[in-house]
Protein backbone atom coordinates (compact mmCIF):
# COMPACT_ATOMS: atom_id res chain seq x y z
CA UNK A 1 0.00 0.00 0.00
CA UNK A 2 1.10 3.64 -0.83
CA UNK A 3 1.67 6.13 1.73
CA UNK A 4 1.96 9.73 0.96
CA UNK A 5 3.81 12.41 2.75
CA UNK A 6 1.45 14.97 2.87
CA UNK A 7 2.52 15.64 6.54
CA UNK A 8 4.30 18.99 6.49
CA UNK A 9 8.26 18.45 6.60
CA UNK A 10 9.94 20.30 8.63
CA UNK A 11 14.00 20.69 7.56
CA UNK A 12 16.82 20.39 9.86
CA UNK A 13 18.20 23.20 10.40
CA UNK A 14 21.66 22.68 11.19
CA UNK A 15 24.66 19.68 9.89
CA UNK A 16 24.59 18.11 13.17
CA UNK A 17 20.68 17.39 13.33
CA UNK A 18 20.89 14.12 11.31
CA UNK A 19 18.88 11.89 13.35
CA UNK A 20 15.94 14.39 12.33
CA UNK A 21 17.22 14.84 9.04
CA UNK A 22 17.56 10.59 8.80
CA UNK A 23 13.84 10.46 10.43
CA UNK A 24 12.64 12.55 7.07
CA UNK A 25 14.64 10.96 4.52
CA UNK A 26 12.52 7.52 5.76
CA UNK A 27 9.42 9.41 5.50
CA UNK A 28 9.87 10.58 2.00
CA UNK A 29 11.16 7.09 0.43
CA UNK A 30 7.93 6.01 1.77
CA UNK A 31 5.79 8.54 -0.08
CA UNK A 32 4.52 8.19 -3.36
CA UNK A 33 7.42 8.11 -5.95
CA UNK A 34 5.04 7.85 -8.88
CA UNK A 35 5.33 11.55 -10.17
CA UNK A 36 2.22 10.67 -12.66
CA UNK A 37 1.46 14.23 -13.16
CA UNK A 38 4.93 15.32 -14.46
CA UNK A 39 5.22 18.88 -15.80
CA UNK A 40 7.95 18.64 -18.86
CA UNK A 41 7.63 22.87 -18.56
CA UNK A 42 9.34 22.89 -14.81
CA UNK A 43 12.69 23.59 -16.61
CA UNK A 44 12.87 23.42 -20.70
CA UNK A 45 16.74 22.15 -20.37
CA UNK A 46 15.01 18.86 -19.22
CA UNK A 47 14.11 18.12 -22.87
CA UNK A 48 16.31 19.60 -24.51
CA UNK A 49 17.90 15.83 -26.14
CA UNK A 50 16.48 12.37 -25.43
CA UNK A 51 18.30 10.40 -22.89
CA UNK A 52 17.34 6.65 -22.23
CA UNK A 53 16.54 6.05 -18.68
CA UNK A 54 16.46 9.20 -17.59
CA UNK A 55 14.34 9.99 -14.74
CA UNK A 56 11.98 12.17 -13.63
CA UNK A 57 13.05 15.35 -12.58
CA UNK A 58 10.91 15.43 -9.23
CA UNK A 59 12.49 12.21 -8.07
CA UNK A 60 15.96 14.26 -7.28
CA UNK A 61 14.26 17.25 -6.44
CA UNK A 62 12.48 16.02 -3.53
CA UNK A 63 16.04 14.36 -1.93
CA UNK A 64 17.51 18.20 -2.53
CA UNK A 65 15.32 20.32 -1.72
CA UNK A 66 14.63 17.98 1.36
CA UNK A 67 17.81 17.01 2.67
CA UNK A 68 20.28 19.47 2.03
CA UNK A 69 20.30 23.54 2.22
CA UNK A 70 21.49 25.97 -0.35
CA UNK A 71 24.93 26.09 -1.33
CA UNK A 72 25.71 22.03 0.08
CA UNK A 73 26.89 19.89 -2.59
CA UNK A 74 24.99 17.16 -4.72
CA UNK A 75 26.61 14.43 -6.66
CA UNK A 76 25.33 12.50 -9.14
CA UNK A 77 28.62 10.06 -9.79
CA UNK A 78 26.15 8.68 -13.33
CA UNK A 79 25.35 11.98 -14.47
CA UNK A 80 23.73 10.53 -17.79
CA UNK A 81 21.43 13.70 -19.17
CA UNK A 82 22.04 15.76 -15.61
CA UNK A 83 19.05 15.97 -14.22
CA UNK A 84 19.64 15.89 -10.94
CA UNK A 85 22.48 18.64 -11.58
CA UNK A 86 19.84 20.82 -13.05
CA UNK A 87 17.85 20.51 -10.15
CA UNK A 88 19.84 21.43 -7.25
CA UNK A 89 20.96 24.77 -9.20
CA UNK A 90 17.87 25.52 -9.86
CA UNK A 91 17.90 24.72 -5.91
CA UNK A 92 21.05 26.78 -5.01
CA UNK A 93 22.77 24.10 -4.34
CA UNK A 94 26.22 23.33 -5.86
CA UNK A 95 26.40 20.24 -7.67
CA UNK A 96 29.24 17.86 -9.07
CA UNK A 97 27.76 14.91 -12.20
CA UNK A 98 30.80 12.64 -13.58
CA UNK A 99 29.84 10.35 -16.45
CA UNK A 100 32.33 8.30 -18.72
CA UNK A 101 29.58 8.46 -21.56
CA UNK A 102 31.13 11.08 -24.38
CA UNK A 103 27.46 12.40 -25.21
CA UNK A 104 26.23 13.09 -21.71
CA UNK A 105 29.58 15.02 -21.02
CA UNK A 106 28.53 17.20 -24.09
CA UNK A 107 24.92 17.29 -23.42
CA UNK A 108 25.81 18.26 -19.55
CA UNK A 109 28.21 20.82 -20.53
CA UNK A 110 25.62 22.49 -23.01
CA UNK A 111 22.53 22.77 -20.05
CA UNK A 112 24.97 24.91 -18.18
CA UNK A 113 26.31 27.36 -20.63
CA UNK A 114 25.50 30.71 -20.26
CA UNK A 115 24.43 32.89 -23.26
CA UNK A 116 21.95 35.68 -24.26
CA UNK A 117 19.28 33.73 -26.67
CA UNK A 118 19.52 37.16 -29.16
CA UNK A 119 23.04 36.26 -29.61
CA UNK A 120 22.15 32.77 -30.56
CA UNK A 121 19.49 33.80 -33.13
CA UNK A 122 21.12 36.00 -35.26
CA UNK A 123 24.54 33.82 -35.34
CA UNK A 124 22.17 30.41 -36.21
CA UNK A 125 20.89 32.40 -39.37
CA UNK A 126 24.94 33.11 -40.50
CA UNK A 127 25.20 29.32 -39.75
CA UNK A 128 22.56 27.63 -41.48
CA UNK A 129 23.17 29.81 -44.33
CA UNK A 130 26.77 29.07 -44.98
CA UNK A 131 25.78 25.43 -44.35
CA UNK A 132 23.26 25.42 -47.11
CA UNK A 133 25.34 27.54 -49.67
CA UNK A 134 28.36 24.73 -49.50
CA UNK A 135 25.82 21.79 -49.76
CA UNK A 136 24.49 23.69 -52.78
CA UNK A 137 26.65 24.94 -54.42
CA UNK A 138 30.41 23.32 -53.23
CA UNK A 139 28.52 19.65 -53.36
CA UNK A 140 32.15 17.44 -54.31
CA UNK A 141 34.07 19.55 -52.27
CA UNK A 142 32.20 18.47 -49.58
CA UNK A 143 32.18 15.10 -50.97
CA UNK A 144 35.89 14.88 -50.53
CA UNK A 145 35.61 16.41 -46.95
CA UNK A 146 33.39 13.55 -45.87
CA UNK A 147 36.01 11.05 -47.11
CA UNK A 148 39.08 13.00 -45.26
CA UNK A 149 36.87 12.86 -42.34
CA UNK A 150 35.93 9.39 -41.20
CA UNK A 151 38.09 6.45 -41.75
CA UNK A 152 37.09 3.65 -43.69
CA UNK A 153 35.00 1.53 -41.08
CA UNK A 154 32.92 4.88 -39.73
CA UNK A 155 32.16 5.47 -43.38
CA UNK A 156 30.65 2.21 -43.82
CA UNK A 157 28.46 2.98 -40.94
CA UNK A 158 27.45 6.16 -42.11
CA UNK A 159 26.95 4.81 -45.22
CA UNK A 160 24.47 2.19 -43.64
CA UNK A 161 22.05 4.26 -41.63
CA UNK A 162 22.35 8.25 -43.53
CA UNK A 163 21.27 8.37 -46.92
CA UNK A 164 24.64 10.60 -49.01
CA UNK A 165 22.42 13.70 -49.17
CA UNK A 166 21.91 13.86 -45.46
CA UNK A 167 25.99 13.24 -45.06
CA UNK A 168 26.86 15.83 -46.67
CA UNK A 169 24.27 18.42 -45.41
CA UNK A 170 25.49 17.32 -41.39
CA UNK A 171 28.88 17.35 -42.70
CA UNK A 172 28.15 21.30 -44.16
CA UNK A 173 26.18 22.05 -40.78
CA UNK A 174 29.11 20.84 -38.30
CA UNK A 175 31.59 22.76 -40.25
CA UNK A 176 30.26 25.74 -39.56
CA UNK A 177 29.41 25.00 -36.18
CA UNK A 178 33.33 24.56 -35.29
CA UNK A 179 33.74 27.91 -36.69
CA UNK A 180 31.73 29.47 -33.53
CA UNK A 181 34.18 31.37 -31.60
CA UNK A 182 31.77 31.76 -28.47
CA UNK A 183 32.39 28.55 -26.84
CA UNK A 184 29.23 28.62 -24.66
CA UNK A 185 26.65 29.52 -28.08
CA UNK A 186 29.27 26.50 -30.19
CA UNK A 187 27.96 23.81 -27.12
CA UNK A 188 24.89 24.81 -27.39
CA UNK A 189 24.85 24.14 -31.21
CA UNK A 190 26.19 20.71 -30.64
CA UNK A 191 23.88 19.59 -28.51
CA UNK A 192 21.31 20.79 -30.59
CA UNK A 193 22.93 18.79 -33.71
CA UNK A 194 23.12 16.00 -31.90
CA UNK A 195 19.37 16.19 -30.77
CA UNK A 196 18.65 15.60 -34.59
CA UNK A 197 20.01 12.44 -35.02
CA UNK A 198 19.14 11.16 -31.22
CA UNK A 199 15.69 11.09 -31.75
CA UNK A 200 12.93 8.22 -31.52
CA UNK A 201 11.23 8.11 -34.71
CA UNK A 202 12.08 10.98 -36.88
CA UNK A 203 14.99 12.75 -37.03
CA UNK A 204 17.91 12.67 -39.87
CA UNK A 205 19.02 8.82 -39.82
CA UNK A 206 17.63 6.23 -41.29
CA UNK A 207 16.86 4.23 -37.98
CA UNK A 208 13.98 4.39 -35.76
CA UNK A 209 14.06 4.22 -32.38
CA UNK A 210 17.75 5.76 -31.56
CA UNK A 211 16.31 7.77 -28.41
CA UNK A 212 15.48 3.96 -26.83
CA UNK A 213 18.98 2.64 -27.45
CA UNK A 214 17.44 0.05 -29.78
CA UNK A 215 17.87 1.65 -33.44
CA UNK A 216 16.90 -0.79 -36.66
CA UNK A 217 16.74 0.56 -40.28
CA UNK A 218 13.72 0.99 -41.63
CA UNK A 219 13.88 1.10 -45.48
CA UNK A 220 10.73 3.09 -45.78
CA UNK A 221 11.65 5.81 -43.82
CA UNK A 222 12.28 9.42 -45.62
CA UNK A 223 14.62 11.17 -43.27
CA UNK A 224 13.67 14.57 -42.88
CA UNK A 225 16.47 18.16 -44.16
CA UNK A 226 19.21 18.61 -41.75
CA UNK A 227 18.86 22.20 -41.88
CA UNK A 228 14.80 22.48 -41.53
CA UNK A 229 15.39 20.12 -38.56
CA UNK A 230 18.25 22.19 -36.84
CA UNK A 231 16.72 25.14 -37.15
CA UNK A 232 13.23 23.72 -36.02
CA UNK A 233 15.39 22.09 -32.58
CA UNK A 234 17.24 25.09 -32.01
CA UNK A 235 14.46 27.36 -31.83
CA UNK A 236 11.99 24.85 -29.65
CA UNK A 237 15.09 24.75 -27.19
CA UNK A 238 15.32 28.31 -27.16
CA UNK A 239 11.77 29.23 -26.03
CA UNK A 240 11.34 29.91 -22.15
CA UNK A 241 15.52 30.14 -21.93
CA UNK A 242 16.18 31.31 -18.22
CA UNK A 243 19.76 31.30 -16.88
CA UNK A 244 20.02 29.06 -14.36
CA UNK A 245 21.01 30.35 -10.71
CA UNK A 246 24.77 31.16 -10.11
CA UNK A 247 25.56 27.96 -8.12
CA UNK A 248 28.55 26.17 -8.40
CA UNK A 249 28.59 23.26 -11.35
CA UNK A 250 31.53 20.83 -11.73
CA UNK A 251 30.81 17.84 -14.75
CA UNK A 252 33.69 16.09 -15.30
CA UNK A 253 34.42 12.70 -17.31
CA UNK A 254 35.57 10.34 -14.49
CA UNK A 255 34.47 6.59 -14.05
CA UNK A 256 32.23 6.51 -11.03
CA UNK A 257 34.28 3.93 -9.51
CA UNK A 258 36.96 6.36 -9.16
CA UNK A 259 35.58 9.36 -8.34
CA UNK A 260 37.90 12.67 -8.24
CA UNK A 261 36.66 13.91 -5.05
CA UNK A 262 37.70 14.36 -1.63
CA UNK A 263 36.80 11.90 1.09
CA UNK A 264 33.47 13.03 2.64
CA UNK A 265 33.21 16.44 0.76
CA UNK A 266 29.44 15.93 -0.58
CA UNK A 267 25.63 15.99 1.32
CA UNK A 268 23.63 14.23 -0.74
CA UNK A 269 24.32 11.71 -3.60
CA UNK A 270 21.29 11.02 -6.09
CA UNK A 271 22.30 8.94 -9.14
CA UNK A 272 20.77 5.79 -11.13
CA UNK A 273 23.31 3.23 -12.52
CA UNK A 274 22.52 1.60 -16.13
CA UNK A 275 21.01 -1.64 -15.90
CA UNK A 276 22.27 -4.91 -15.18
CA UNK A 277 23.15 -6.94 -18.48
CA UNK A 278 23.22 -4.30 -20.53
CA UNK A 279 19.76 -3.90 -21.11
CA UNK A 280 20.00 -0.28 -22.17
CA UNK A 281 23.14 -0.04 -24.25
CA UNK A 282 24.13 4.11 -24.46
CA UNK A 283 26.92 3.39 -27.21
CA UNK A 284 24.73 1.32 -29.19
CA UNK A 285 22.90 4.90 -29.97
CA UNK A 286 25.38 7.65 -29.08
CA UNK A 287 27.56 6.72 -31.64
CA UNK A 288 25.08 7.94 -34.46
CA UNK A 289 25.98 11.16 -33.11
CA UNK A 290 29.18 11.25 -31.69
CA UNK A 291 31.20 10.34 -34.95
CA UNK A 292 30.33 13.63 -35.82
CA UNK A 293 32.45 15.29 -33.31
CA UNK A 294 35.10 13.32 -33.91
CA UNK A 295 35.27 10.21 -32.84
CA UNK A 296 35.97 7.37 -34.93
CA UNK A 297 33.85 3.73 -34.50
CA UNK A 298 36.80 1.30 -33.62
CA UNK A 299 37.37 4.01 -30.32
CA UNK A 300 33.66 4.28 -29.44
CA UNK A 301 33.31 0.26 -29.86
CA UNK A 302 36.88 0.43 -27.07
CA UNK A 303 34.96 3.11 -24.69
CA UNK A 304 31.45 0.62 -24.58
CA UNK A 305 33.31 -2.04 -22.75
CA UNK A 306 34.10 0.52 -20.05
CA UNK A 307 30.16 0.85 -19.33
CA UNK A 308 29.12 -0.43 -16.19
CA UNK A 309 26.77 -3.32 -17.46
CA UNK A 310 28.79 -4.10 -19.98
CA UNK A 311 28.31 -7.99 -20.92
CA UNK A 312 32.04 -8.15 -21.63
CA UNK A 313 33.50 -10.07 -19.09
CA UNK A 314 37.05 -11.13 -20.85
CA UNK A 315 39.99 -10.37 -18.66
CA UNK A 316 37.74 -8.86 -16.03
CA UNK A 317 38.96 -8.94 -12.43
CA UNK A 318 35.81 -9.94 -10.40
CA UNK A 319 35.70 -8.48 -7.02
CA UNK A 320 34.48 -10.84 -3.72
CA UNK A 321 30.54 -9.84 -3.16
CA UNK A 322 28.69 -10.33 0.53
CA UNK A 323 26.74 -13.53 0.28
CA UNK A 324 23.12 -12.55 -0.89
CA UNK A 325 24.56 -11.14 -4.26
CA UNK A 326 27.24 -13.91 -4.71
CA UNK A 327 23.93 -16.26 -4.67
CA UNK A 328 22.25 -14.27 -7.10
CA UNK A 329 25.25 -14.83 -8.97
CA UNK A 330 25.98 -18.20 -8.69
CA UNK A 331 22.25 -19.32 -9.47
CA UNK A 332 22.18 -17.20 -12.65
CA UNK A 333 25.88 -18.93 -13.69
CA UNK A 334 24.43 -22.26 -13.21
CA UNK A 335 21.76 -21.81 -15.59
CA UNK A 336 23.75 -19.51 -18.02
CA UNK A 337 27.20 -19.25 -17.33
CA UNK A 338 27.66 -16.02 -19.75
CA UNK A 339 25.10 -13.99 -18.08
CA UNK A 340 26.05 -15.29 -14.87
CA UNK A 341 29.94 -13.60 -15.66
CA UNK A 342 28.32 -10.53 -16.77
CA UNK A 343 25.96 -10.42 -13.62
CA UNK A 344 28.64 -10.61 -11.31
CA UNK A 345 30.83 -8.17 -13.65
CA UNK A 346 28.05 -5.70 -13.30
CA UNK A 347 27.60 -6.48 -9.22
CA UNK A 348 31.76 -6.43 -9.07
CA UNK A 349 31.56 -2.92 -10.07
CA UNK A 350 28.68 -1.49 -8.44
CA UNK A 351 30.50 -2.84 -5.40
CA UNK A 352 33.10 -0.61 -6.21
CA UNK A 353 31.52 2.77 -6.94
CA UNK A 354 28.94 2.13 -4.10
CA UNK A 355 32.29 1.96 -1.67
CA UNK A 356 33.42 5.35 -3.87
CA UNK A 357 29.90 6.93 -2.96
CA UNK A 358 30.45 5.97 0.42
CA UNK A 359 33.67 7.58 0.80
CA UNK A 360 32.91 10.88 -0.40
CA UNK A 361 29.82 11.06 1.27
CA UNK A 362 29.82 13.35 4.40
CA UNK A 363 28.45 11.58 7.49
CA UNK A 364 24.94 11.91 8.79
CA UNK A 365 23.60 12.11 4.78
CA UNK A 366 22.06 10.49 2.75
CA UNK A 367 22.87 8.12 -0.56
CA UNK A 368 19.42 7.40 -3.16
CA UNK A 369 19.69 5.03 -5.64
CA UNK A 370 17.68 4.26 -8.19
CA UNK A 371 17.49 0.98 -9.81
CA UNK A 372 15.35 -1.45 -11.71
CA UNK A 373 15.49 -5.56 -11.53
CA UNK A 374 16.03 -7.84 -14.48
CA UNK A 375 15.16 -11.20 -15.17
CA UNK A 376 18.09 -12.66 -16.83
CA UNK A 377 17.21 -16.58 -18.32
CA UNK A 378 13.94 -16.54 -15.93
CA UNK A 379 15.92 -15.39 -12.96
CA UNK A 380 14.58 -12.27 -10.94
CA UNK A 381 18.43 -10.83 -10.44
CA UNK A 382 16.69 -8.59 -7.60
CA UNK A 383 19.23 -5.94 -8.28
CA UNK A 384 17.75 -4.24 -5.59
CA UNK A 385 18.02 -6.25 -3.27
CA UNK A 386 21.49 -7.40 -4.35
CA UNK A 387 22.72 -3.49 -4.60
CA UNK A 388 21.28 -3.03 -0.88
CA UNK A 389 23.34 -6.08 0.14
CA UNK A 390 26.79 -4.51 -1.24
CA UNK A 391 25.78 -1.19 0.65
CA UNK A 392 25.74 -2.77 4.10
CA UNK A 393 28.89 -4.85 3.14
CA UNK A 394 30.76 -1.09 2.76
CA UNK A 395 28.76 0.69 6.10
CA UNK A 396 25.79 2.13 4.58
CA UNK A 397 22.75 1.64 6.40
CA UNK A 398 19.78 1.18 4.53
CA UNK A 399 16.54 3.14 5.44
CA UNK A 400 13.95 1.83 3.18
CA UNK A 401 13.90 0.47 -0.32
CA UNK A 402 11.02 2.87 -1.91
CA UNK A 403 9.01 1.33 -5.26
CA UNK A 404 8.08 3.39 -8.12
CA UNK A 405 5.78 2.25 -10.77
CA UNK A 406 7.18 3.89 -14.24
CA UNK A 407 5.73 5.85 -16.85
CA UNK A 408 7.51 4.09 -19.65
CA UNK A 409 7.59 6.80 -22.12
CA UNK A 410 8.77 9.48 -19.76
CA UNK A 411 11.65 7.15 -18.44
CA UNK A 412 12.75 6.53 -22.05
CA UNK A 413 13.08 2.60 -22.14
CA UNK A 414 13.55 0.37 -24.90
CA UNK A 415 10.40 -0.55 -26.79
CA UNK A 416 11.07 -4.84 -27.42
CA UNK A 417 12.32 -5.57 -30.49
CA UNK A 418 12.60 -9.01 -29.77
CA UNK A 419 11.54 -12.33 -28.51
CA UNK A 420 14.69 -12.18 -25.54
CA UNK A 421 14.27 -9.17 -24.11
CA UNK A 422 10.54 -9.59 -23.25
CA UNK A 423 12.10 -10.81 -20.33
CA UNK A 424 13.84 -7.54 -19.66
CA UNK A 425 10.57 -5.82 -20.31
CA UNK A 426 9.03 -7.59 -17.63
CA UNK A 427 10.65 -6.04 -14.92
CA UNK A 428 10.94 -2.38 -15.86
CA UNK A 429 7.61 -1.17 -15.05
CA UNK A 430 8.52 -0.75 -11.44
CA UNK A 431 11.81 0.60 -10.05
CA UNK A 432 13.34 0.99 -6.83
CA UNK A 433 14.53 3.89 -4.61
CA UNK A 434 17.52 3.00 -2.50
CA UNK A 435 17.89 5.06 0.36
CA UNK A 436 21.29 4.60 2.19
CA UNK A 437 22.55 6.29 5.29
CA UNK A 438 26.20 6.91 6.21
CA UNK A 439 25.88 6.98 9.91
C1 LIG B 1 20.55 5.54 -16.15
S1 LIG B 1 21.73 6.62 -16.85
C2 LIG B 1 21.61 8.05 -15.84
C3 LIG B 1 20.46 8.91 -16.24
C4 LIG B 1 20.36 10.16 -15.39
N1 LIG B 1 19.88 9.87 -14.06
C5 LIG B 1 19.44 11.17 -16.06
O1 LIG B 1 18.43 11.55 -15.48
O2 LIG B 1 19.73 11.55 -17.20
C6 LIG B 1 23.24 5.90 -16.37
C7 LIG B 1 24.48 6.68 -16.77
O3 LIG B 1 25.62 5.97 -16.24
C8 LIG B 1 26.70 6.25 -17.11
N2 LIG B 1 27.82 5.31 -16.84
C9 LIG B 1 27.98 4.04 -17.27
N3 LIG B 1 29.12 3.53 -16.80
C10 LIG B 1 29.71 4.51 -16.05
C11 LIG B 1 30.91 4.59 -15.29
N4 LIG B 1 31.75 3.56 -15.22
N5 LIG B 1 31.18 5.75 -14.65
C12 LIG B 1 30.34 6.81 -14.73
N6 LIG B 1 29.18 6.80 -15.44
C13 LIG B 1 28.87 5.65 -16.08
C14 LIG B 1 26.08 6.10 -18.48
O4 LIG B 1 26.89 6.73 -19.44
C15 LIG B 1 24.73 6.82 -18.27
O5 LIG B 1 24.84 8.17 -18.61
Amino acid sequence: MRRDTDTEIIKPSKESDSAKRREIFEKLLKSNLDFKTSKNNHEPRHSWHAFPAKFPWELPKLFIENLTQANERVLDPMAGSCTTLIEASLLNRDSIGCDIDPLSLLIGKAKFQRFSPISVVDLVHLVLKEAKAKFDFHRDTLVGELKERFDGETLDFLDYWFFEDTQLELLALIQEIEKVGDKAVKQFLMLNFSGIIITKSGGVTRAYDLAHTRPHRVLSKKPNSVFIEFSKRLFKNLQNFKELPPSEVLLEEANAKNLPLDNESVDLIVTSPPYANNAIDYMRAHKFSLVWFGCGISGLKHTRKTYLGSENTQDFHFGDLPDFSNGKVRQLKKINEKKGKALHRYYSEMSEVIKEMYRVLKHGKACVIIVASSVLSDLDVETHLCLADIGRSHGFDVVHIGKRNIDRNKRMLPTSNNKTDSQIESRMHDEYVLGFWKD
